[in-house]
């Protein structure tokens, strides 16, 4: 086992992010669960707490939707004096209706959440993370960034960013998922030779979660047929990928790459692009109105 560590979990409620802080916990880890639903978070955190009798879990409000709670939870980790040793950033949404849905800070859903959020988490997080000897930045990515996948493509437009001409929530989803391997990297990039390192995972396609966000048949389809395909990977295959990303020694001093069932990745050609990755990390602090960081 590798030496205990605080690791913060978001979207610890449900589905990959709870299998993961299960397992953190079980390790020897102390997990701090984030959820936007204070309910849904007791209840995760009390599910942990019966399959690990004494495990080190606690449950923290984060609404990445709200850029207002993201600065308050950072605020509390920093007030509190905590050493944070990883960062998993696990909390997505894949929208299903064509209606293009904005946060009370007026961003396009998805990107928000996905990204614009956990990015701007890492910047308030920054001194927590510095405390660590040796702390990681992991950040939940997908396939789907990639071109040619299934559905409406992958196409960033840095004119557009937030969809305004032609929404789509698949071209959202994809679009976050790009975005969010391009800050990832710039961010190894700029935190390089300090002891923190930056990585991005995609847990595979995983339909017993995948099922939560879509309706109907679908999600039938998604929980008894999907699941059982070989291209398929089980939450507690998915769950151990995210874990061992978070602690394995394996990953020690490593950064700036992409994984998926603990193994590197090439990720896509524009993923790649340092020069879009540092144009996309301008825009993001302009649009959560930061400055150049760190
Ligand atoms: N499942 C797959 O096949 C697959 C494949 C590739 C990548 N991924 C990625 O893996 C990650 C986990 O996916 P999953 O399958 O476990 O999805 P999930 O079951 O839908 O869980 C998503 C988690 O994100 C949280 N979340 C959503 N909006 C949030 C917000 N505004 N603020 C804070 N938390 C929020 C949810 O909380 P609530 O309970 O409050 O909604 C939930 O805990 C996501 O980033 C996803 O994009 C999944």
């Amino acid at each position: 086992m590798s030496e205990p560590r605080t690791i913060i979990v978001t979207g610890g409620g449900r589905g990959l992010g709870l299998a993961a802080a299960e397992k953190l916990a079980r390790a020897g880890h102390r997990v701090l669960l984030t959820a936007r639903d204070r309910k849904r978070g007791e209840q995760a955190v009390q599910q942990i707490h019966h399959a690990v009798p004494g495990g080190r879990v606690e449950l923290r409000i984060l609404d990445l939707a709200a850029l207002a709670s993201v600065r308050a939870f950072a605020g509390e980790v920093l007030h509190e004096g905590l050493v944070v040793d990883v960062l998993l950033h696990n909390a997505g949404i894949m929208q299903q209706s064509r209606e293009r849905r904005v946060t009370g800070d007026g961003f396009e859903e998805t990107l928000q959440t996905n990204t614009l959020a956990p990015f701007l988490l890492t910047r308030e997080l920054l001194p927590a993370l510095a405390r660590s000897t040796a702390a990681r930045v992991v950040c939940v990515s997908s396939m789907l960034h990639m071109p040619g996948t299934r559905g409406e493509p992958v196409n960033f437009d840095f004119d557009d960013p937030q969809l305004l001409r032609g929404y789509h929530p698949d071209r959202a989803y994809k679009n976050s998922k790009l975005a969010l391997l391009w800050w990832t990297y710039e961010l190894q990039r700029r935190l390089a030779p300090r002891p923190i390192t930056a990585n991005a995972v995609c847990p595979g396609f995983v339909p017993v979660t995948a099922a939560e966000s879509v309706r109907g048949p679908m999600r039938w389809f998604m929980r008894h047929v999907l699941a059982h395909m070989p291209f398929a990977r089980s939450l507690d295959q998915a769950a151990g990928a995210l874990a061992w990303m978070a602690v394995d020694p394996a990953m020690e001093g490593v950064g700036g790459k992409y994984y998926t069932d603990r193994a590197e990745l090439r990720s896509s050609d524009d993923s790649l692009d340092p020069a879009l990755a540092a144009r996309f990390w301008r825009l993001a602090c302009e649009l959560v109105a930061i400055p150049d960081w760190p």
